[in-house]
């Protein structure tokens, strides 16, 4: 009898022992998890932050009340319905799947997106290149392997009140995004839609 039970707690052992294993390889997380590691979240949340504070900075919208213009998304992209968690019901459509790799990609686009549009812009105190597009390139080069690409440079400027009109649209554009953005990275980084 007394063998018997311990065969049976043995067994129990064993069971108890592989069950944690099995279930740790039972969710392993795909590639991509992996890639949005905590410090991607922080980076998209600097990211975010720096477009904030540089729409507060009143001598980059001289003449311009930029709160009052309207934004300018990048129209090319499906970001904000294509990364929207599995089972939301945002505009009474059900999505019943999460495709990270789609959200992914299209982030990528938006990404690159905004850095041409931005690398151009006339930036003569380095306001932009010095958070936003510092910022941005991190994100880019670390979290989604997809360093922008050399060559773009500030335009000289030549007409000073539309360059800045533009730029308050394109940026309040891109606040909207990595809004999204964020949202989406600290989504797949929770790993909630591979369970
Ligand atoms: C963005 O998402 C759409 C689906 O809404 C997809 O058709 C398109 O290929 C994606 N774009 C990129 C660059 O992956």
């Amino acid at each position: 009898m007394a063998i018997i039970k311990l065969h049976f707690s043995a067994a129990l052992l064993v069971l108890l022992l592989s069950c944690p294993l099995w279930q740790v390889s039972q969710s392993v997380p795909v590639m991509s998890k992996a890639l949005m590691t905590d410090s991607c979240v922080l980076n998209a949340h600097k990211l975010l932050q720096d477009i904030t504070t540089t729409l507060t900075q009143l001598d980059l919208f001289e003449g311009i009340i930029c709160s009052e213009q309207r934004v300018e998304m990048n129209t090319k992209t499906n970001t904000a319905s294509v990364c929207a968690p599995a089972e939301s019901t945002c505009s009474g459509i059900v999505e019943s799947e999460f495709d990270e790799g789609l959200c992914l990609t299209n982030i990528t686009e938006d990404l690159h997106h905004y850095y041409n549009l931005l690398s151009t812009e006339p930036d003569p105190s380095g306001a932009l290149s010095k958070t936003v597009l510092s910022s941005l390139r991190e994100l880019m080069e670390n979290c989604f392997m997809s360093p922008p690409e050399e060559g773009a440079s500030n335009r000289e400027s030549t007409d000073p009140f539309k360059e800045r009109l533009s730029l308050c649209k394109v940026l309040k554009g891109f606040h909207v995004r990595a809004i999204t953005i964020n949202r989406a990275i600290s989504y797949i980084n929770s790993g909630v839609h591979t369970k």
